[in-house]
């Protein structure tokens, strides 16, 4: 009887797949390949195809089948596998029917709208024109929380799409105490005397070459590109439909080789996650990646922990002065790596150091939290982000196309995502400590561009799994303890603190 129950609950959970991936293979056209005049058809049919998945997700049919599964897994009949998709589905079906389809469907519009008033509001730096659409916005989220429900503050129950489990409460302890680190380290660099000049990596580089040098570093990482593809779009992104087939973006810059180099490595680091995990599990949440920070936690070690250390340069920095000799030749492998962790505060987000990034980030996870708990409103967030750009990073900020306007999410209805950012370079600094430990050798097989195990260790310990475990028990279960910023200052602590000579 369970048996047959759970079988049929596994189908209509591959129907539902199938809308999802057929929708992701949308959007990813969308940015890659779509002509302009091709927007206007294609958000309709994005609309329309979210609306059928949400029918069909909140439907008297489905709610029949997993009601009977919840009825095994509450007499604990369900085995521990079972129960972890049971568990999932569950948490995201008994969001999904506590909001009306009126509400989902307004939201979608106003956000669909917001959208393109952002995009105006930016070009012209008005944060004016946005307002309005912004506190729209905010006003419905807020509904969206009352709705969904929450124990203290109602961030929580945003955060929670992003992060399951993650509270605004615990966020706050560790991004306090990571911020004081932050700050004070931020005043050390920029008091010591050692200049680093990061324009001397500024060149001329050919878009195929570029691409060629990208190619071969995802394919070292251990990318299958028998099962993915690498293209461009104006912001780099990873999808996948099936693990024999996920995609990752780049954008490219002539003058700038280490942004669509970095930007590989990272989305790169994305896709080996989803490329990892297990095909028998295709059309369940254990065939599903955890959260986003554990997501972003992957491609961060890569592309930070990894990426931007000397070792990994060690193997890959003759291969560049191969393909790129003129701009290479004068400049030593010590002066590169240098160059590419040079630490300047930017008011941009996206062009932060590894080190800065995360106050970008806390400044946003600040604004959130005190826009939907209702201490601040919208007409004041330009006043109130420049006065914060000043304390952390002391900068001036002129123009709100450089500030508050900066960023797509808010026009999105993407409230409560910014964090997923931050936590992914805690998580991605506590588990480097541990697979540190378990491969003794890492830096000596890194230099030799070896990353078969540290790619093993990866698969093993979490793409593997899915969502088996929460985001919580994960990091519990491989580290020994929970969420922690000590390991990522510890390693800022030691890298820049070498690099800056603190
Ligand atoms: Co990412």
């Amino acid at each position: 009887m369970k048996n047959k129950v759970f079988k049929e609950f596994r189908e209509k959970l591959l129907e539902l797949w199938h809308i999802n991936s057929a929708l992701a293979v949308l959007s990813w056209d969308q940015e890659v390949n779509m002509p302009t005049k091709g927007a206007d058809l294609r958000a309709k049919t994005i609309a329309s195809l979210a609306g059928l998945l949400h029918q069909k997700f909140v439907s008297k049919d489905f709610a029949k089948i997993i009601k009977e599964v919840k009825k095994f897994y509450d007499r604990s009949e369900l085995n521990r596998k079972e129960a972890a998709i049971f568990r999932e589905v569950w948490r995201e079906y008994s969001r999904e029917v506590k909001l009306p389809s009126e509400f989902v469907e307004e939201l979608a519009e106003v956000c669909s709208r917001s959208q393109s008033v952002w995009a105006k509001a930016r070009k012209e730096s008005n944060f004016e024109i946005f307002q309005s659409y912004l506190e729209k916005i905010v006003e419905m989220k807020r509904r969206e929380a009352k709705l969904v429900g929450y124990k203290n503050s109602p961030y929580d129950a945003l955060i929670d799409t992003y992060e399951p489990g993650m509270t605004s409460e615990e966020l706050s302890v560790v991004f306090y105490e990571l911020k004081i680190f932050l700050v004070d380290i931020l005043k050390k660099i920029k008091k010591s005397k050692k200049k680093i000049d990061a324009k001397k990596l500024k060149g001329n580089f050919p878009l195929d070459k570029q691409e060629q040098f990208n190619k071969y570093v995802a394919e070292k990482m251990g990318f299958d590109f028998e099962a993915g593809r690498m293209d461009i779009s104006t912001h780099p992104f990873t999808t996948n439909f099936h693990p024999d087939d996920v995609r990752i973006t780049t954008r490219y810059d002539r003058s700038n080789l280490l942004y669509s180099v970095l930007s590989t490595i990272h989305e790169t680091g994305h896709a080996l996650y989803e490329q990892g995990i297990k095909v028998e599990n295709f059309g369940t949440p254990l065939g599903e990646s955890i959260s986003l920070g554990i997501h972003e936690s992957q491609s961060r070690i890569w592309e930070k922990n990894i990426g931007q250390s000397k070792e990994f340069w060690k193997y890959f920095y003759p291969e560049l002065k191969k393909i790129f000799p003129d701009i290479f030749r004068k400049i030593k492998i010590d002066e590169f790596y240098e160059a590419i962790n040079e630490v300047k505060a930017s008011p941009i987000r996206t062009e932060a150091d590894e080190l800065t990034y995360n106050l970008h980030i806390i400044l946003r996870f600040e604004i959130e939290k005190e826009l939907i708990e209702g201490s601040i409103e919208v007409k004041d967030l330009p006043k109130i982000w420049n006065a914060k750009m000043k304390e952390y990073l002391g900068l001036k900020i002129s123009k709100d196309s450089q500030g508050v306007l900066q960023d797509v999410h808010w026009s999105g209805g993407s409230i409560g995502y910014f964090p997923t950012y931050t936590l992914g370079n805690l998580y991605a600094a506590q588990l480097h400590a541990k697979i540190k430990k378990d491969i003794p050798g890492l830096e000596k097989e890194i230099e030799k561009g070896n990353f078969e195990n540290l790619l093993a260790w990866l698969r093993k310990n979490i793409h593997n799994h899915g969502k088996l475990y929460t985001a919580d028990e994960l990091i519990r279960k491989i580290t020994g303890e929970t969420l922690s910023s000590k390991y990522f200052m510890d390693y800022i602590n030691s890298k820049y603190g070498k690099i800056y000579g603190l």
